[in-house]
């Protein structure tokens, strides 16, 4: 899909959040060709899976880089608590096929979120993402998620921190407010505030967060989507990369906002249906090399047996992100009854290939 002139080199860069760029043979590194050319190749979009806390762990990214080589994953909210204190091993380590990945963080501790950017750059993740948009109990009583929106400084000096400390990208993913801080002036203060801190790339889930009374799946359904703001914010921040996220869910919908905007990032539409991204992979990347959804559970059996000998990695902990993979075919409840009984994968496809009746 990608040309490129003989004395040039394609390297999958990402810089900025947008996926391709080409870097001269000649240029002494990544960061040197790009200020003497200032070249990114635009013609790839960047769409991202969301950060889903318990959905989008390292084997349901291993699982979704099958079924779509170009599309960005990024980690579930990995709290600076858990990996100063906590196996960090378990919660940061992941398999390279998954690449482009961003690690997303939860803290509201500069210190402690610069010392988690390092290990995270150390690990191999592609960038960093500081999440400001959970309004869950257990965030808030830790002040961060999307509380943190009230406190726009704090968040400028936690990005002014992770900046200093890693050289990869460091992007927040926010609400467009909270309670009764939801016009347009707050989000832009915040945008304003942390942006100036050297935060190029807000992702921004186009509803408000009700910090009290509602529950965080109730808070990503309740409060209407209002894509207009996140188009005023791009207006008026053009040279930030503003990725729109929040009820995407066809290929209408994608491009709706990627002529206007940097990005989309598709959460529950990606983990329940994540064959979805195969249609994204046809029309936005031009890849003719879909993989059928047989192969790609069969692509899972070695990795499954991989992670059960080197982790003691159960088999059901793997293909429980695979029950969408029929979502709206023939047997496709089969598929879900066989996986949720826990039954092997090849089991599970012999009910799934069973020949309709009327055939
Ligand atoms: C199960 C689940 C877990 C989530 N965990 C996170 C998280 O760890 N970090 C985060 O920023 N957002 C989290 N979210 C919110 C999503 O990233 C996304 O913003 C939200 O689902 C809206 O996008 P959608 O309408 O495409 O699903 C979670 C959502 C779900 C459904």
């Amino acid at each position: 899909m990608y040309e490129c002139h003989e004395n040039w080199t394609f390297i999958p860069y990402i810089k900025h959040y947008n996926a391709v760029c080409y870097a001269n043979k000649e240029a002494k590194d990544q960061e040197s060709f790009y200020q003497e050319h200032k070249v990114i190749n635009m013609e790839s979009p960047y769409i991202a899976v969301a950060p889903m806390i318990d959905w989008t762990d390292r084997h349901c990214r291993y699982f979704l880089r099958l079924i779509a080589p170009h599309i960005h994953l990024y980690t579930e909210m990995i709290t600076t608590g858990a990996l100063i204190h906590g196996d960090r091993d378990r919660f940061l380590r992941f398999d390279k096929a998954e690449h482009p990945v961003t690690l997303q963080l939860g803290g509201s501790s500069p210190e402690d979120l610069a010392l988690c950017a390092r290990m995270g750059q150390d690990y191999g993740y592609d960038a960093i993402n500081l999440n400001c948009g959970c309004p869950s109990d257990r965030v808030q009583s830790g002040s961060f998620g999307a509380c943190l929106m009230k406190e726009p400084q704090r968040v400028a000096d936690c990005i002014g921190a992770m900046i200093n400390a890693i050289q990869i990208p460091v992007s927040v993913k926010c609400r467009i407010g909270i309670d009764d801080c939801d016009d347009f002036s707050f989000l832009n203060k915040f945008i304003d505030d942390v942006s100036n801190a050297g935060c190029q790339t807000f992702i921004i889930h186009a509803r408000k967060a009700w910090l009290k009374g509602l529950s965080p799946k109730e808070n990503r359904e309740i409060p209407p989507l209002q894509y207009d703001i996140v188009n005023k914010i791009k207006k008026k921040h053009g040279k930030l990369n503003i990725i729109i996220n929040g009820g995407i869910k066809t290929i209408d919908n994608i491009k709706e906002h990627l002529p206007t905007l940097d990005g989309v990032m598709i959460g529950r539409e990606a983990y329940q249906n994540p064959y979805f991204l195969t249609d994204i992979e046809k029309t936005f990347f031009g890849n003719t090399d879909i993989l059928p959804r047989e192969d790609i559970a069969r692509a899972m059996i070695p990795y499954i047996e991989e992670q059960n000998r080197i982790h003691g990695t159960p088999e059901k902990s793997i293909t429980r992100h695979l029950i969408g993979l029929y979502q709206g075919q023939y047997n496709g409840k089969k598929w879900r009854r066989a996986l949720s009984e826990h039954r092997p994968i090849p089991q599970a496809l012999e009910s799934v290939m069973q020949i309709p009746p009327s055939l």
